[in-house]
């Protein structure tokens, strides 16, 4: 079970100060959507102690047992051209966490969260929009924080932070400073530029810059040197047919140069 109240207690800054918890729902995502659609603020966060349909992207389920990991999402309502930043934003708040702990953590393009090659947090942004004009974005996080059973298929791409330090870490703690770091990078949306942004997001990743890579997108797959992002946040490669920069897809192999 989490401990709301010592959530509470932990918590330093405003988001989360209104928090949805449950015992079990299908996706905290799905629900964080219907409360944004009432009209929930910024900030406004849901938990569940685990989800019986999690969503991982491109369609993917998202392993979500009970009493072990974090299952969160948070309301924000960005402009549409602050969007870009969300992912990123909600991958560092992670890897500030986990650095914290003594761990190593490498972003993924575009947002998933490793340690040894081993991914233990993915991110799912879910958006509505309404005549061009942005209403809410979901930012939905699943952080394996204690598991230490994985099913078969991702024992050997999974881990969690108890896995990687060998005693179990307290949820509530992990969530309370997660929020206050996403918080922190989220107030200075108006101010700082793409510019100023990208250079954490590089010194916390093996990937983004000169990286042999191959890109797999709708069946098709690209292979090259990864040069950084463009100010879209997509993901520039320079292949052998030339520079392209992807919006989407997943990055299948890597090699360091
Ligand atoms: C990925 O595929 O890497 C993204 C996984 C995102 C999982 C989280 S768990 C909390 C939130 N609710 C969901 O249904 N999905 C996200």
């Amino acid at each position: 079970m989490f401990h709301v109240a010592e959530f509470q207690q932990k918590r330093t800054g405003r988001f989360g100060s209104e928090l949805h918890y449950f015992e079990e729902l299908e996706s905290t995502n799905l629900f964080a959507g219907q409360l944004a659609r009432e009209g929930s603020g910024e900030g406004t966060v849901v938990v569940a102690n685990s989800q019986t349909q999690g969503r991982g992207r491109s369609g993917k389920f998202w392993f979500s047992p009970p009493d072990v990991n974090l299952y969160l999402s948070l309301i924000l309502r960005p402009h549409a051209q602050q969007l870009k930043y969300l992912p990123f934003m909600a991958a560092l708040a992670v890897i500030r966490v986990l650095r914290t702990y003594g761990l190593k953590p490498d972003l993924k393009w575009p947002n998933d969260v490793l340690v040894k090659e081993k991914k233990i947090c993915g991110i799912l942004i879910q958006t509505a929009m309404e005549e061009n004009v942005m209403q809410f974005a979901v930012v939905g996080c699943g952080i394996n924080v204690n598991s230490s059973h994985f099913p078969q298929e991702l024992q050997r791409t999974a881990t969690s932070i108890a896995g990687e330090l060998g005693y179990t870490v307290s949820r509530e703690s992990i969530l309370a400073f997660f929020l206050l770091e996403f918080e922190r990078l989220y107030e200075k949306i108006d101010t700082t530029s793409w510019e100023e942004f990208c250079p954490e997001l590089e010194r916390n990743s093996s990937y983004l810059r000169g990286c042999e890579v191959r890109v797999e997108q709708n069946g098709q797959s690209w292979e090259g040197e990864t040069m950084g992002l463009d100010s879209y946040g997509g993901l520039v490669v320079e292949t052998n047919k030339g520079r392209q920069v992807f919006y989407a897809g997943e990055i299948q192999s890597c090699r360091r140069r």
